[in-house]
């Protein structure tokens, strides 16, 4: 260690306080200060903290689902909080229980038959983004990027000395690139392509046939396929997400495949997501990971077994209550004068937004959510036409307070309806029941 020691914790204040300066001193690190916090979180953190101070502010930012983990989740959780094993260092990759688990659910709904060596748990999907380009990227590499897209992805990109290279698709294409245009954007130097259906922010899912024609053309050229699953599950009007994997087997072989239990089960802060991949690049991103974070949280793995082998009534719940809000806010969104409101219809996942107008992605300021009454521009870092921001008080009273207002009539009256038909527990307080009760559920 050759930094010099702290002294400002010294109980009476004194001592020597860190300061910013240049004097003396070699610059910071390049690569990280040409790094953008994320624009999502900045923004979720600035509207909760509107919340905290009792301003009415509804946060379009972050995708994340406002129930509480469902109770028999917790409670494996609980359970494993009292083992003294998990107390302990374990496996890098995963707990083996739980890379059989993900490799059982990559065959239910990816359609992909994997070992659960090539399974690597990460902490959040986003570990598990940031870990794949770094398993397949070398400096200079081009990655294409359809926009608009979720804003981690150029800068994990540009953390493994890639280069971000944007296929736009409006909403005149659905939001949803071609092969030909993906042939056009494609260089000697293009080394992956980043495929996510259900897209986040877009809500658009491919088809198969679509999605057949990418992944022959990852195969033809040998291109990395990178593809981001974790809304898989968050689907509507018997649309099914259909794995670029199932419908061109042989591409799994340059596939990287991340998802994880956020979205799904609402889990969120337990951060655990997976990446699952060809051996050797998989070893690769373990390898890394062993000396990055290890394993991750042993409690949040043993919930995560429980919530990928467990009953999935619950997520099946949530995806239903997602689904009756996306429905809601797109009729009462409809209504406002001069707005225009893409019908997501069986396309839209619905953590978010429910598939309709959205803050601008990206850069935008977090001030932004404090601003009052007027429209964003909608461009960002998320690519052109990544939304129409729109305050809440822009927003029709109903959408605003969906399931919030106490009484309602009318319009107002259906919001009034999703509250009371969501049911959803939202505190996530409940006593953990002893352990002999729990033993007979
Ligand atoms: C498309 C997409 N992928 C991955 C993630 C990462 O999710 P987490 O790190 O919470 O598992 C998110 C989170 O918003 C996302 O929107």
């Amino acid at each position: 260690m050759c930094t010099r020691p702290n002294r400002t914790i010294s109980r009476e204040g004194r001592g020597y306080h860190f300061r910013v300066t240049e004097r003396a001193r070699k610059p910071l690190s390049r690569k990280l200060s040409a790094i953008a916090e994320s624009a999502t979180l900045k923004v979720d953190a600035k509207a909760k903290a509107l919340k905290a101070q009792g301003k009415p502010v509804i946060s379009y930012a972050a995708g994340e689902p406002d129930f509480a983990t469902p109770p028999f989740i917790v409670d494996a959780a609980a359970e494993a909080l009292h083992d003294p094993k998990n107390f302990r260092y374990s496996p890098a990759a995963g707990l083996p229980e739980l890379r059989q688990a993900i490799a059982a659910k990559t065959l239910r709904d990816s359609g992909l038959g994997v070992d659960p060596a090539q399974v690597v748990v990460t902490n959040g999907g986003k570990q598990a983004v940031y870990q794949a380009f770094q398993a397949v990227v070398n400096p200079g590499d081009e990655v294409l990027l359809p926009a608009p897209y979720w804003t981690t992805y150029p800068e994990a990109i540009a953390l493994a000395d890639g280069t971000p290279v944007e296929v736009f698709a409006g909403a005149d294409q659905d939001y949803k690139v071609t092969v030909e245009q993906l042939e056009a954007a494609r260089t000697a130097r293009t080394t992956a392509l980043v495929f996510v259906s259900p897209s986040n922010p877009t809500g658009s899912v491919y088809t198969r046939d679509e999605t057949r024609a990418i992944g022959q053309w990852a195969l033809e050229h040998g291109i990395w396929v990178i593809t981001d699953e974790i809304y898989q599950n968050l689907v509507y009007d018997g649309v099914q997400a259909v794995s670029i994997v199932e419908a061109v087997p042989e591409v799994a072989d340059q596939t990287i495949l991340v998802n994880g239990v956020a979205k799904t089960y609402a889990m969120t802060g337990w951060r655990l997501g997976w990446m699952v991949g060809p051996r050797d690049a998989i070893t690769l991103a373990a390898n890394l990971q062993s000396h990055l974070s290890s394993n991750v949280n042993n409690i949040a793995q043993r919930a995560a077994v429980a919530a990928l082998n467990g009953p999935q009534d619950e997520a099946e719940g949530f995806r239903q209550a997602f689904d009756r809000r996306r429905k809601l806010i797109v009729a009462e969104l409809s209504k406002i004068d001069g707005m225009t409101v893409p019908t997501p219809g069986a396309r839209s996942t619905c953590t978010r937004t429910c598939g309709a107008a959205r803050p601008a992605m990206g850069r935008a300021d977090a001030d932004d959510v404090a601003r009052a009454g007027r429209p964003h521009p909608g461009r960002g870092r998320g690519g052109r036409g990544a939304g129409r921001g729109v305050r809440p008080e822009r927003l029709p009273a109903p959408v605003v307070r969906a399931g919030r207002r106490p009484a309602a009539r009318g319009r107002a009256a259906a919001a009034a309806t999703l509250r009371v038909t969501d049911g959803m527990p939202r505190t996530g307080r409940r006593a953990v029941p002893e352990r002999a009760e729990r033993g007979q559920r």
